[in-house]
């Protein structure tokens, strides 16, 4: 096992009607105004906004609000949004959503303080020294920002989608989670959200670093259960403790308890950040397609993770022959995405005919020569990868 920091100081609270102590706990931060952040519409419709903002009334917490965050975010909601919480002069981000609306407000948070442009933080110019704190009130499990210090934003101009990575300024100070908010969710973005939190827990997985009994039996284990509880929650959307443990799976697949100690992948997630960025699709959608095809090449290449995912997991019976094993796995895999609603192809994805030279070039410009490191990925290994996809 390697050396490891873990430091996650988000204050998790969890459970039915837990929005209402949303005005308490703001104030427990010390907020004078909170700055609510929310996407297209969805709080709206069902209330919850209405909710929080009475919570907070009622703690005596003002606010102020900007709604509109899009799917796959972008840059310049993040100006936007920077400019108008240093006019409001807010101290405290409350992000109401799922990742796209909890990042903007993470990146807002990195920006205000920050004389400069905040992109300069995703391409590595500049460090993130000082950040207004992040609260989330969470609506959608997926992409595991609740608990993460990253931060993934989209520049239009030049369509990059980068990640930040701030464990220490970025981690909410809370994060409240109450699983009956999720009942609302189209089982699409259901699907999505729980193929982002497994594949989140796979990044983990696939590494070399030896010895790491923990980590892989949590990875396991953690699978396993967001598995067994989405069929649970394909069969009847509205139960409570279906989705209160898919809700869980989905922060400790990516808070780092899964992870800590091995040396991480994420291939797979730079590989499908490209095609979100290019196609505007799912990020859980394209990692479906994605993932399947990562396994497939490494099934050929390096199978030996791959194999005791098979076995472990997916109940695949042992043989000789690791690339076989692998690749009964992977047909399992794709197997329960398909029943979930999810493409496991670019086909299926609806991109007919992608542009996998567009695709390669950018991820190599983005991510350097080498991408990953279960199998450090070279270009002519990332066009394969695109290709097996299609
Ligand atoms: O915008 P609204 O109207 O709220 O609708 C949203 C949106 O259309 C809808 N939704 C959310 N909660 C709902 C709901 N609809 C009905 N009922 C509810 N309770 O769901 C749609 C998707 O929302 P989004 O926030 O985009 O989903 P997700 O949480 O999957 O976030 C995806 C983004 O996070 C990034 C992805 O790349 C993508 O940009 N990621 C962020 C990570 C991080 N910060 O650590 C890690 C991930 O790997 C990922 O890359
Ligand atoms: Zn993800």
């Amino acid at each position: 096992m390697n050396n490891f920091v873990f430091y996650s100081p988000t204050e998790f609270v969890f459970g039915r009607d837990t929005e209402m102590q949303v005005g308490a706990l703001a104030r427990k931060q010390d907020a004078r105004k909170v700055m609510i952040v929310y996407g297209g519409g969805s709080v709206v419709r069902s209330g919850l906004l209405q909710r929080v903002k009475t919570s907070l009334q009622e703690a005596g917490v003002l606010y102020c609000e900007m709604g509109g965050v899009q799917p796959n975010p972008i840059d310049t909601k993040v100006y936007e949004g920077i400019e108008f919480c240093r006019r409001e002069q807010a101290d405290l981000m409350l992000a109401i959503g799922g990742g796209s609306v909890i990042d903007t407000a993470k990146a807002i948070a990195a920006g205000v303080p920050y004389e400069g442009d905040f992109w300069d933080f995703y391409v590595g110019k500049a460090k993130v020294k000082k950040a207004l704190n992040v609260a989330v009130i969470l609506t959608i499990p997926a992409a595991g920002s609740e608990g993460s210090g990253n931060s993934v934003i989209t520049k239009v101009d030049t369509l990059q989608k980068l990640s930040l990575r701030v464990p220490e300024l970025l981690r909410p100070v809370f994060s409240i989670m109450n699983p009956e908010l999720t009942y609302t969710l189209p089982p699409f973005q259901t699907a999505c959200g729980i193929a982002d939190m497994m594949v989140h827990i796979m990044e983990r997985y696939f590494t070399n670093t030896q010895q790491v009994e923990i980590s892989d039996r949590l990875c396991e284990a953690t699978l396993m259960a967001v598995i067994k509880e989405a069929y649970r929650v394909k069969q009847n959307p509205d139960d409570y403790d279906a989705r209160a443990n898919i809700m869980w799976c989905g922060t400790i697949a990516h808070n780092g308890t899964c992870g800590v100690g091995c040396e991480e992948d994420w291939a797979s997630h730079f590989l499908e950040h490209e095609v979100s960025a290019l196609y505007n699709v799912t990020h859980g959608a394209g990692l479906a397609v994605i993932v399947p095809a990562w396994m497939t090449f490494m099934a050929e290449h390096h199978p030996k993770k791959i194999a005791q995912f098979a076995i472990r997991v997916f109940n695949v019976p042992q043989s000789e022959d690791l690339e076989e094993t692998a690749l009964a796995g992977v047909s399992r895999l794709k197997h329960f995405f398909r029943y979930m609603g999810l493409p496991v192809n670019f086909k299926e994805l609806g991109i007919v005919n992608p542009d996998i030279d567009r695709l390669t070039d950018s991820l190599h410009r983005n991510k350097g020569e080498f991408v990953g490191n279960y199998m450090k990925l070279t270009k002519k290994d990332s066009k394969e990868i695109y290709r097996l996809a299609l």
